[in-house]
C-alpha cells in the first residue's frame, strides 16, 4: 500500500536506500505495546533493524534480550549516547513523551513515537520547535488508524467524492473490559480517557473531514466499573461532542468496559452517502449458529483488530527515514489532536461547553 510523502528531507535522496540498508533503531519501553512494536521491528519489518531496547525493569530487559536484541540498557540516556542507534522508537508512558523526544532530537536520532504527543499543548508546541531547528531529522507521533487498510480506504473514497461532502462523524474507541485495573495504574500518566483513547477518534475526523477546524467541544463521562479512576478524575465511559467549522460535526464515545470485546468503529456521513469502518467489529469471518442464537465472535483487543496498521506504519516511519522523505504524519496534526483532547478534557471537567480558539 502506497503512503503519501509530504515533500524530502535535507541532503541527497535515493528511493534505492531502503533497498540496500536497514535502519538502526533503539526501542525505548517494553511494556503493552512496547513489546509489541519490538517484535515488528525484530521479526516483520525487512528495512529495520533494531539493535537496542530500554526499560527500567528487569523482566522487560530479559524479555528483549530474548528476543535477540544485542544491547540493552536500563536507562535512557545511555541509549542515547549509543551513537550506532540512528531513531528512537518511543512506547513510554505519554507523560514522557515531550522531554525523551527532545533529547533524543539533541542527540541527533530520528524519531518514531507512540500517540499523544504530549498531555499539555505547551509541550507539544516545545517538540515541534525542537524539531524545526532539526530538519535532517524526521519526528513521526504514531496514530496508528491512519495506516490502517480500512481507513485508508475509506479516506481515499471521501477525498474522491464517494459520499459527497462529509458533515459528520460518529467514532467510537472502546476496549473489552479488563478486571486487573491495568487502566487505573496507567491514568497516572495517560491523560485520562479522552487523550488516551478518544484521541484516536479526534484525529480520524479531522482526516476524514479534512482537516476540520474545531469551534467548540461539550462531554461528559461516568464510571461503570473502576472507582480507583476518580482519584486521578478519570472515567470509563464518556461521551463528547466536537463542533467544527463550516457545520462539521464529530461525536465520540469512548469506553474500557464493553462485555464483548474491542469495538472501535467509525462513521462518516456525507451529503451524497455514508461510510462505516469497522462495524460488527468481527474478529474473522466465521458466523456461530448456536442455541444462543447467530452470532460471530469479536476483536478481543486493540494489537489485534490493528495487527497490519502497527507493521504498515512502522514501515512507513524506517522507509521513510531511509528515502529522506518528510514524515508521513504532519507533527502539527498530532499538537491539534491534543488541543482538542485538552479542550474536551476540559468540557468534561468543568461541565461545561468549552470554545477552542483557532489555532496559532
Ligand atoms: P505500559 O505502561 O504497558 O508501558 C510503558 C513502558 O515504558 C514500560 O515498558 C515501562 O517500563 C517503560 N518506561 C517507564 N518509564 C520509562 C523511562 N523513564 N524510560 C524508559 N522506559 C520507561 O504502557 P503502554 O500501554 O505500552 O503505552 C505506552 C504508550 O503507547 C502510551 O503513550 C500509549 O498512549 C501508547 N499506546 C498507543 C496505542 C495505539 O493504538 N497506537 C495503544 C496502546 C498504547
Amino acid at each position: 500500500m502506497p503512503l503519501p510523502a509530504r515533500g524530502r528531507l535535507g541532503g541527497s535522496s535515493s528511493s534505492e536506500a531502503s533497498m540496500s540498508r536497514r535502519l538502526r533503531i533503539g526501542i525505548v519501553g517494553l511494556g503493552r505495546l512496547g513489546m509489541r512494536h519490538a517484535e515488528n521491528l525484530k521479526l516483520r519489518i525487512p528495512e529495520a533493524d533494531l539493535v537496542a531496547a530500554c526499560s527500567p525493569v528487569e523482566a522487560e530487559r530479559q524479555a528483549a534480550a530474548t528476543l535477540g536484541v544485542c544491547r540493552v540498557y536500563s536507562d535512557y540516556s545511555s541509549l542515547l549516547a549509543d551513537r550506532d542507534i540512528e531513531a528512537v522508537f518511543l512506547v513510554t508512558p505519554t507523560s514522557l513523551h515531550a522531554d525523551q523526544i527532545i533529547a533524543a532530537l539533541d542527540a541527533g536520532k530520528h524519531v518514531f513515537c507512540e500517540k499523544p504527543l504530549a498531555l499539555e499543548l505547551a509541550d507539544c508546541l516545545r517538540v515541534e520547535t525542537a524539531a524545526a531547528k532539526r530538519p535532517e531529522l524526521m519526528v513521526m507521533i504514531g496514530f496508528t488508524r491512519r495506516f490502517d487498510p480500512s481507513y485508508r480506504d475509506a479516506a481515499d473514497k471521501i477525498a474522491a467524492g464517494a459520499i459527497g461532502r462529509p458533515y459528520f462523524v460518529r467514532s467510537q474507541t472502546t476496549d473489552k473490559h479488563d478486571a486487573s485495573g491495568f487502566f487505573v495504574r496507567f491514568a497516572a500518566t495517560s491523560g485520562g480517557i479522552f487523550l488516551d483513547c478518544t484521541i484516536h477518534d479526534i484525529d480520524l475526523a479531522r482526516w476524514l473531514l479534512g482537516a476540520a477546524k474545531p469551534v467548540r467541544a461539550w462531554a461528559a463521562g461516568t464510571i461503570a466499573l473502576h472507582e480507583g479512576l476518580r482519584e486521578f478524575r478519570d472515567v470509563d465511559n464518556a461521551v463528547a461532542t466536537v463542533e467544527f467549522a463550516d457545520g462539521q460535526l464529530a461525536s465520540f464515545f469512548a469506553s474500557r468496559t464493553l462485555a464483548h470485546g474491542q469495538d472501535t468503529h467509525t462513521e462518516v456521513f456525507g451529503t451524497r452517502g455514508a461510510l462505516a469502518v469497522g462495524l460488527g467489529a468481527r474478529l474473522n469471518r466465521v458466523d456461530i449458529f448456536d442455541d444462543h442464537g447467530m452470532r460471530h465472535e469479536c476483536t478481543p483487543e486493540f494489537f489485534t483488530r490493528f495487527y497490519d496498521a502497527f507493521q504498515l506504519e512502522a514501515q512507513a516511519f524506517t522507509r521513510a527515514v531511509l528515502n529522506r522523505e518528510a514524515s508521513p504524519l504532519a507533527l502539527a496534526d498530532a499538537t491539534e489532536a491534543t488541543r482538542i483532547a485538552i479542550a474536551i478534557t476540559e468540557a468534561y471537567r468543568q461541565r461545561r461547553i468549552v470554545e477552542i480558539p483557532d489555532a496559532r
